[in-house]
């Protein structure tokens, strides 16, 4: 993606305001495709944890010139920059989803339905495009031992999946329905929220550790990352193909 803007933020003009509190204003809108130079005159590490931890781990720095007496750093979203693997590519997605759906279920709760319907339709073309790619590329690809119990992670992801989009399609039709159905909506979401959570955590934890093993086990360096690409641009629905590139 191409840089559109560099700004310079200075903490040591912060007017009064702790440096994380100026810090996270300064970075919490930072945009796709932006950079922030910051400038620091204490060694910025933990600074930067904690704001990135309240970003949501959206955040990609580096020190250009390490101080005392100032640090100056390179911000911008860690999605601007290509995957280091397959699962820092679909956890990044993970939160994209979660930052959709909190932004819809902001909107429901604050009873505004009609603004909330477009999150909602956003949030759910979202959603089943990350569904399609686990389901129609990752899962045959790394086809993982299933068992007869249906307790094997593959199996897991694939009806949670069916209920997910079962929820989806509900809150889909309560949200254009008539002012009693639409009323619906926000539990609806809440309950979304919650399966999104429990789903997203069991795969991060279960299925893709060992997605990323099959992948590097599979194939070289330049085979992984012509993969990823694949990936990436399913999940921002721009299929492409290896002429692509
Ligand atoms: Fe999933
Ligand atoms: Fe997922």
């Amino acid at each position: 993606m191409a840089e559109t803007t560099t700004k310079a933020v200075d903490l040591r003009d912060s007017g009064g305001l702790p440096s994380h509190t100026y810090a996270f204003y300064a970075l919490r809108d930072l945009h796709p495709g932006e950079v922030r130079e910051l400038l620091c005159p204490e060694d910025p590490a933990v600074l930067m944890q904690s704001v990135n931890l309240q970003l949501r781990n959206r955040l990609y720095w580096a020190v250009v010139r390490a101080g005392p007496p100032l640090w100056r750093l390179r911000v911008q979203l860690r999605e601007d920059l290509p995957a280091a693997s397959l699962t820092d590519l679909l956890t990044r997605d993970h939160a994209r989803l979660d930052r959709l759906l909190a932004c819809a279920l902001r909107l429901a709760n604050r009873n505004q339905l009609t603004e909330a319907e477009p999150a909602v339709g956003e949030l759910s073309r979202a959603v089943r495009r990350h569904i399609r790619v686990e389901n129609e590329i990752l899962a045959p690809v790394f086809s993982a031992p299933r068992n007869l119990l249906g307790n094997d992670p593959t199996s897991i992801m694939l009806r949670e999946h069916e209920q997910i989009l079962e929820q989806l399609s509900l809150i889909e039709s309560c949200i254009a329905g008539g002012a009693e159905t639409r009323s619906n909506t926000t539990p609806l979401l809440a309950l979304l929220s919650g399966a999104m959570a429990k789903h997203e955590h069991r795969e991060e934890q279960n299925l893709f550790p060992n997605w990323n093993r099959a992948l590097a086990l599979g194939t070289d360096a330049d085979g992984t990352a012509a993969f990823l690409r694949r990936v990436q641009s399913a999940l921002a629905d721009r299929e492409t193909t290896e002429e692509d590139h």
